[in-house]
């Protein structure tokens, strides 16, 4: 599994600094949605929160009545998401989500978690997803845009990242088998983010997905 030493030392700054589980009210909406979605093909849906950070998007969720699991790599956030959310499901592990059942769960979330996995490696962490899940599931991914087509690495603030043009990640879903429901691209609000903000809902559809499970 990978570590997140950056995430590890900035825990608590970071905590302190997002200490909501939205910067803008289109993230939420867009959870929203995708709550929404899930309930729609499932009475009680359960969900996997990749890159779960301190636990607010996890714990939003299951007020909404949605079953949760969060994983992430880092210790410290995890300890975090713990002491806030002490009646969930926390994971340590990475976005392979090795640990986790994805046969179980009906949908997966990955907000500004994939950003710091290397691109190459995030289609083949799609294509493994798009085998464990069921038929109907859904995927929910935010991650830092880029309006230069392909995928960017960035100064970002705590670990190594990678921002992609929608069409792009788009293109890593759809390639993993995915099929595209809706995406959601906003500018930078002053003072807030730098980037355009992508948000991408995917389906696992009955098409198969390629590749075999490369994970080394
Ligand atoms: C910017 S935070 C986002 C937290 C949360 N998803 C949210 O929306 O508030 C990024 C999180 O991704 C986690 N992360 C970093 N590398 C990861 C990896 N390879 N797999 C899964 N999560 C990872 C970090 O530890 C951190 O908690």
């Amino acid at each position: 599994m990978v570590e997140q030493p950056g995430y590890d030392a900035m825990a608590d700054i970071y905590a302190g600094t997002f200490s909501e589980a939205f910067g803008t009210p289109l993230e939420q909406r867009v959870v929203d949605v995708f709550v929404d979605l899930l309930r729609d093909g499932d009475d009680r849906p359960m969900v996997c929160d990749i890159g779960c950070g301190t636990g607010h998007i996890a714990g939003y969720l299951s007020v909404s009545g949605i079953g949760v699991v969060g994983i992430d790599p880092s210790p410290a956030m995890l300890a975090h998401a713990r002491r806030g959310y002490p009646g969930l499901s926390f994971v340590d592990a990475d976005a392979w989500a090795s640990e986790v059942a994805l046969e179980d769960c009906s949908g997966v979330i990955a907000r500004f978690s994939l950003i710091h996995v290397e691109p190459q490696q995030v289609r083949q962490i799609l294509a493994s997803w798009f085998r464990r899940l069921t038929e109907g599931s859904l995927v929910l991914i935010a991650c830092q845009g880029s309006d230069n087509p392909g995928v960017h690495e960035f100064d970002h603030a705590v670990a190594r990242a990678w921002r992609w043009h929608p069409d792009t990640l788009a293109d890593a879903l759809t390639s993993a088998g995915f099929t595209e429901v809706f995406r959601t691209v906003s500018r930078p609000g002053e003072g807030f983010h730098r980037f355009p903000e992508v948000h991408i809902v995917a389906k696992r559809s009955v098409a198969q997905g390629n590749g075999d499970d490369v994970r080394s």
